[in-house]
């Protein structure tokens, strides 16, 4: 991963050598990353928890039903923390959307496991052995059939689990089931409110006569959670496993402020992640999410794509091969020689923003797409994120008395400007495949065996 200061160091020298940096910002730029700013101190109420609920208009539903998720009942309107149930064991140590719906989701288990060789390998090699006996993880990640797999190794091979989502949309309702019927405790499901989110959080860590030794965490809320909310739990954690960039990002803050005291693993620089993970899923699954969602048809289309890392590199491969026009924003001069190098335009958003018809975010940074971007942006043009947090486009600004919200399908809104200009965003700006499609086991499968080994 480059440190901020590197990119800012690189692009400033760049500047003087490529032609191609007019179309690259020439003040060096220092990256925010998303969760700089992000505060920790919403703590879960029982009331209130529907006070965040969106301003969408009347004609909006907010069923959430996933389209990845074939068994949700988007009828079932009752929150999960409303609903009294139990296993076929008895337990009701989790919070989930229907329990009923274990049988389905074990067989979504049972489909990733055939992808998913390395890590069934590494199950029955070390089940015997029991190498993770006496550990206690806590995780909070995308809870998908693969990270099921994940989830069922671990217990395998020793540890006590208990789980909640690390994002509100990309929870399959029906492996969240499937898994607390074997007796994990987990709290997710699709279409949680942001005090939800915390809610499931919290449960995860706080269980009857039971610690944490370990965090598996996606993106950092988890073990910022344990750090401020339960600050003597956190001195006795044994270790963080961390698989994103944007929870690395937080990890060295913590670090810098001397506040790690724990040591900390970083899955997303691990080469079998980075170059696996990050590249190909968003690369098998960009289009899916988006096709999915929006029935486009990409030849032809003019995408700019915000961020050439290994993500926007997947994306724009994808793009380009349905015969898209792809123009990529970056602000690392390498990336941007890069994109150059295989032909993708290198641009400033504000030079084509008015004339393209799909607008994608990769970077793991925040405010990338502003209420500016938004105004200018052409009828009918199709806004979304692929990066880990929502702040990548500047969602709140289009929370606004002059624009109406129509949600059009699940995860699709349509914003609406005065004079009848619609804007179509995707899944609230949240990560598009993981909301709105599903995402290629394989690779899940590499990074996470590289994870538990
Ligand atoms: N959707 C998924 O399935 C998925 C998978 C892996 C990672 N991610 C997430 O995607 C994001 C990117 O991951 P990555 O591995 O590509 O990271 P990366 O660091 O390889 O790439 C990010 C790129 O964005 C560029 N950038 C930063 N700010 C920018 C700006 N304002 N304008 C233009 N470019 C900018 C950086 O220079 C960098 O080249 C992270 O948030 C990560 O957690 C998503």
């Amino acid at each position: 991963m480059s440190t901020p200061d590197a990119i800012a160091a690189d692009e400033a020298e760049a500047s003087n050598k490529f032609s191609f940096m007019a179309a690259v910002s020439k003040t060096p730029k220092k990256i925010q990353f998303a969760d700089d700013m992000q505060e920790f101190s919403k703590f879960p109420t029982k009331t209130g928890r529907r006070s965040l609920s969106r301003s969408i208009s009347q004609s909006s539903t907010d069923s959430y039903s996933s389209v990845a998720s074939y068994t949700d009942s988007s009828d079932d309107e009752m929150s999960p923390r409303d609903k009294q149930q139990t296993t076929t064991k008895g337990s009701s140590d989790f919070c989930v959307k229907n329990i009923k719906q274990a049988e389905f989701g074990r067989r979504e288990i049972e489909i990733a496991e055939q992808e998913m060789t390395a890590l069934i390998s590494l199950r029955k090699r070390a089940q015997g052995e029991k190498p993770l006996a006496g550990a206690k993880i806590v995780g909070c990640t995308h809870i998908t059939a693969q990270t099921g797999v994940l989830i069922e190794t671990l217990c395998a091979l020793g540890a006590q689990c208990r789980w909640s989502a690390c994002n509100i949309y990309s929870t399959q309702n029906e492996v969240a089931a499937a898994l607390a019927e074997t007796g994990v405790a987990v709290f997710a499901w699709k279409g949680e409110s942001e005090d939800d989110f915390w809610w499931c959080i919290d449960r995860s860590v706080n269980g009857d006569s039971w610690q944490p030794n370990m965090i598996l965490d996606d993106g950092g809320d988890l073990t910022h959670w344990v750090y401020k909310k339960y600050p003597n739990v956190y001195k006795k954690i044994r270790g963080i496993v961390e698989e994103s960039v944007t929870g690395v990002h937080r990890l060295y803050q913590l670090s810098k402020a001397g506040k790690l005291c724990v040591p900390a693993m970083n899955v997303n620089d691990s080469v079998t992640k980075q170059k696996f993970d990050n590249l190909y899923c968003c690369r098998e699954s960009i289009l899916d999410g988006l096709k999915r969602s929006t029935d486009v048809m990409f030849g032809g289309k003019q995408v700019v794509v915000c961020g050439y890392g290994e993500v926007g590199k997947g994306c724009c491969a994808a793009l380009k091969a349905l015969g898209a026009v792809v123009h990529v924003t970056e602000i690392d001069p390498i990336c941007a020689l890069q994109a150059c190098m295989e032909g993708f335009r290198v641009v400033k958003l504000n030079e084509v923003i008015r004339q393209v018809d799909v607008v994608i975010t990769c970077t793991g940074n925040k405010n990338v797409v502003m209420r500016e971007h938004l105004d200018r942006m052409k009828n009918g043009c199709i806004v979304c994120n692929m990066g880990h947090s929502n702040t990548e486009i500047d969602v709140a600004s289009l929370r606004t008395p002059e624009l109406t919200w129509e949600r059009i399908r699940s995860q699709v809104d349509h914003v609406i400007w005065p004079d009848g200009k619609r804007v179509v965003l995707l899944a609230e700006g949240r990560l598009l495949n993981l909301s709105c499609s599903t995402i290629p086991t394989f690779v899940l499968s590499i990074t996470a065996t590289t994870e538990v080994s």
